[in-house]
């Protein structure tokens, strides 16, 4: 597996530019004074598929051979990198099939087989989901949500425009379940933004990217998270790799503090963020004094909440 570069980051905005704007990257004074800190909240929610995925799924295809394409992808998710994947294939025309944990949201679903993608659910977690979707590589080309170093180049492109958004932050926090955005982070941090401290955010009912860190070799750990995309049982390789030699901390939050990030999102700054796409704010929720009268960046990564979860909200 070959670890990529800043130089492919910024290929990938090159491939990127005439599909996807960059997002916004907005304050709101209510939520600075929530975390007493200057936040800048870079809104992954509204891209086209609902979260930062689609940008690696995009410059995946856009690399790929016609004739590539033309054999078809599986992959399996719980649900953004399925429809980063499926909205990607539509756009460059090739065969897709997700395979998805038998419990993921029946919004993801549906938006991943309304991009045209064939969705077949298989096993209780991510887990047995892989097993299933390692079964059908004979016919088409498997991807790896976590070990693919075109995935993680194109989600670098939002790390890329927020340093170019904000000079002199002190942080920017990522959430992780797979770790692309956070390898990602540090990648183009240490290129453009090398003061900023990258922080890593994981639940704490599904620690195995944060336990694989902290161990220095990749480990499988129980995934009992509610939050859909940050849950995975296992570290991945690739992202390890990087996160290894450049995160500067790892952090792990309650799934109830990611509950309450997003009930503050929705009442603080007019968004709607799923989970996983709370999960940073949570972080600086959670520890306020870390974070006192800093610049920091929190990336909501994605608005795909299911509807208990937006009930949940009021
Ligand atoms: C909304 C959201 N945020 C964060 C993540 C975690 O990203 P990664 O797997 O790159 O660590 C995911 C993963 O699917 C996600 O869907």
């Amino acid at each position: 597996m070959r670890l990529p570069v800043f130089d492919d980051v910024l290929a990938a905005r090159d491939l990127l530019a005439s599909r996807l704007p960059a997002t916004p990257m907005w304050s709101y004074p209510v939520l600075d004074e929530a975390a007493g800190a200057s936040v800048f909240v870079k809104h992954e929610n509204v891209q086209p598929t609902g979260a930062f995925k689609v940008r690696g799924g995009l410059t995946l295809l856009a690399g790929m051979t016609p004739e590539q394409r033309a054999r078809g992808l599986v992959t399996y998710s719980t649900g953004n990198h399925a429809q980063s994947i499926a909205y990607a294939c539509a756009e460059y025309g090739a065969p897709c099939t997700v395979v998805m944990p038998e419990g993921a949201s029946e919004e993801k679903v549906r938006g991943t087989r309304g991009y045209g993608a064939r969705v077949l659910l298989a096993g209780a977690d991510m887990a047995e989901a892989q097993k299933a979707a390692e079964a059908l590589s004979d016919e088409f080309l498997l991807v790896s949500p976590g070990d693919t170093p075109e995935l993680m180049a194109g989600v670098g492109t939002a790390y890329l425009e927020i340093f170019e958004a904000r000079d002199g932050l002190d942080a920017v926090i990522v959430p992780v379940g797979s770790g692309t955005g956070a390898a990602a982070a540090c990648l183009v941090a240490a290129a453009v933004a090398p003061r900023c401290r990258v922080i890593a955010v994981q639940s704490a009912s599904s620690p195995a990217a944060h336990d694989s860190w902290a161990a220095g070799h990749t480990v499988e750990r129980p995934n009992r998270t509610v939050v859909e995309g940050l849950a995975t049982g296992r570290g991945f390789e690739l992202p390890q790799r990087l996160l290894r030699s450049r995160l500067a901390e790892f952090r792990l939050v309650s799934d109830e503090q990611i509950r309450t990030a997003q009930s503050v999102f929705a009442t603080h700054a007019h968004t709607l963020a799923e989970g996983a796409g709370a999960a940073a704010l949570a972080a600086v929720l959670a520890a306020p004094d870390d974070f006192a009268g800093q610049r920091i960046a929190v990336i909501c990564t994605g608005g795909n909440a299911p509807k208990p979860e937006i009930a949940a909200l009021a």
